[in-house]
């Protein structure tokens, strides 16, 4: 995924995912940054998850953000300094 150039954004955060500093912009979700940075959530280290339903109803998105468990990363918006923790295994690229 690809972000689009010509669109008009928040100011520049940093989010931390498995203690990897994520650019982002505020007002995106943190499934969108994880996604434009090929990062995928892994319950399972063998089978790395993603995004799926983007609209919160599948949890394939599921997510440790700043120690609460199970939050749904493609309805979160991302907030300087949020800390994600993808559930096991660590992220995965793409
Ligand atoms: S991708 Fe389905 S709830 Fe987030």
């Amino acid at each position: 995924m690809e972000r689009l150039e010509h669109v008009r954004r928040g100011r520049q955060i940093t989010i931390e995912v498995d203690g990897e500093r994520v650019d982002c912009w505020e007002g995106e979700t943190v499934a969108t940054a994880m996604l434009t940075r090929h990062l995928r959530l892994s319950r399972d280290a063998s089978r790395p998850r993603s995004v799926f339903c983007a609209i919160g109803v599948c949890f394939e998105c599921a997510a440790e953000i700043d120690g609460t468990a199970g939050v749904r990363t493609c309805m979160t918006p991302a907030v300087a300094g949020m800390r994600v923790r993808t559930t096991s295994g660590g992220s995965a690229r793409a």
